[in-house]
């Protein structure tokens, strides 16, 4: 592991040289289906465990819901409009299990597949190619209700649910996502509880995450079925992991941490197999009755891409006797049999969400999945950054924001300069949206959305990352 250099301060942006990507490079911009949809009640869509998360007090700042969002379900049109104008390749959404299947169970609903078809449809006659993610974390409530990804069931209900949606869309949907950065579904929604359903147990986390893979390999099996031309893919959220220190105390923590945030998924998933070490670590918080044989055989079936969530890296020390954990935007309790560990903040640049801005992390975590573990087309399903917008005189200037695209994209360029087959690039996010915990109060969009009036408004990241995909690089500064 490199050391945690600092990276360069943002915002200066000095003497740098254009970059041109490879011919083809895949441009996109990516939402989820419920930080951006609203219309809730509508079309047959019943609750999915963000809707009870949200409506329950306490659980999202100001009691924010995503019961009308970007009211994007009624401005679709509009929306694509702004994306054309971008001149976006690729737009990146997730469907809504319950809007497509409400209940989590049955036959298809017309309706909300129709609203799927539709947007579908006027993304190709834009020219802009489609990138399906199947569960961006919205399970309906009556399959939690049943036990959640907790429950081996639920797995096999999400394979159902892809065959459905594989049926409606698969004819003109060349790429897919099976699931949204489980991590976050397994270790938020089940072990810290910050996120749906909310709730914390270390050993359901584990049984979730497990539970998440084996319904992926089973959708990755369902979609190979119904349409044997479509490229299949899993997103994860990654994360380099770096000791605080040279000592082996801190190596070790950042092993552990490395094992839950990064091997748990990727192991199984690309090697067939969970690391010997994480296994270890987790005895103490399950005894893995949960698995099955022939679930990794499922889990690690043959994939054609690997999207890459990147947003910052964990720098963790050892556990101290008698010194709390260190305050860090994770809570312990998401690190099953890892609590202990400190996570330890830099001193440098931070996000709006706190996240400490790190470039560098991009190409070593890329490099690193090529490297170590696959040589399939990588994507960048996601890279952004929240900060604090004003609107003046009718417009925003991010250029904080623009700084932070600026050096991830370079980052990218040189992962694919050191041989990583790095075939696009999602930035996190299209427009302003409901961001989970936080609700409305973060915004990570190139277009500022007043959620008052609807209106949208694309800011100066919005205007530069035009001109980037146009050139298919960035200029010379
Ligand atoms: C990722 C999520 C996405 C958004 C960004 C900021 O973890 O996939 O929905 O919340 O973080």
């Amino acid at each position: 592991m490199s050391n945690p250099a600092t990276p360069p301060a943002l915002g200066v942006l000095d003497e740098r040289p254009p970059l041109t990507f490879p011919p083809g490079f895949l441009w996109g911009a990516a939402t989820a289906a419920y930080q951006i949809e609203g219309a809730a009640a509508e079309g047959g869509r019943t609750p999915s465990i963000w809707d009870t998360f949200s409506h329950t007090p306490g659980r999202v700042v100001a009691g924010h819901t995503g019961d009308v969002a970007c009211d994007h379900y009624h401005r679709l049109d509009a929306d694509i409009a702004l994306m054309a104008e971008l001149g976006l390749k690729s737009y990146r959404f997730s469907v809504s299990w319950s809007r497509v299947q409400p209940g989590g169970s049955g036959p298809a609903n017309a309706e909300g597949l129709d609203f799927y078809q539709r947007l579908v449809d006027r993304l190709l006659a834009h020219g802009i190619e489609p990138w399906l993610t199947l569960y961006h974390w919205d399970l309906p409530q009556p399959l939690e209700d049943a036990g959640g990804w907790p429950a081996r069931d639920t797995a096999g209900r999400f394979a159902d649910y892809t065959r459905l949606v594989a049926d409606a869309l698969g004819d003109r949907v060349r790429y897919w996502t099976t699931l949204n950065e489980p991590w976050c579904s397994a270790f938020l929604g089940y072990g810290s509880g910050v996120h749906a359903p909310g709730r914390s147990n270390g050993a359901d986390a584990v049984r979730a995450g497990h539970h998440l893979m084996l319904g992926h390999g089973l959708a990755v099996q369902a979609l190979r079925a119904a349409r044997p031309s479509a490229e299949v893919g899993v997103t994860v959220n990654l994360y380099p992991v770096t000791p605080a220190s040279d000592s082996p105390a801190d190596a070790d923590a950042a092993r552990r941490i490395d094992g839950l945030a990064n091997r748990f998924f990727l192991d199984p998933l690309l090697r067939g197999s969970y690391p010997a070490d994480l296994l270890a670590d987790l005895s103490t918080v399950t005894d893995f009755g949960h698995l099955r044989d022939g679930d990794l055989a499922v889990i690690s079936s043959p994939l054609d891409l690997v999207g890459v969530n990147y947003y910052s890296r964990h720098v963790v020390a050892a556990p101290v006797d008698g010194v709390a954990p260190e305050k860090y935007w994770r809570s312990p309790s998401c690190w099953p049999g890892s609590e202990d560990v400190r996570f330890v903040t830099r001193g440098v640049p931070v996000t709006d969400m706190d996240w400490e801005i790190d470039a560098p992390g991009l190409v070593e975590t890329l490099r690193r999945v090529h490297e170590e573990y696959t040589d399939l087309p990588l994507y960048v399903t996601e890279n952004g950054s929240a900060f604090v917008d004003a609107v003046v005189d009718g417009r925003v200037d991010d250029t904080e924001r623009l700084a932070y695209f600026d050096a991830h994209l370079r980052a990218a360029h040189e992962a694919i300069s050191a041989g990583v087959p790095l075939r696009g690039y999602f930035a996190w996010s299209l427009m302003d949206n409901f961001e989970w915990a936080w609700g409305y109060t973060k915004r990570f969009g190139m277009i500022y959305v007043d959620y008052d009036s609807q209106a949208r408004i694309p800011k100066s990241s919005a205007r530069w990352y035009a001109e980037v995909i146009r050139r298919n690089g960035l200029a010379a500064q």
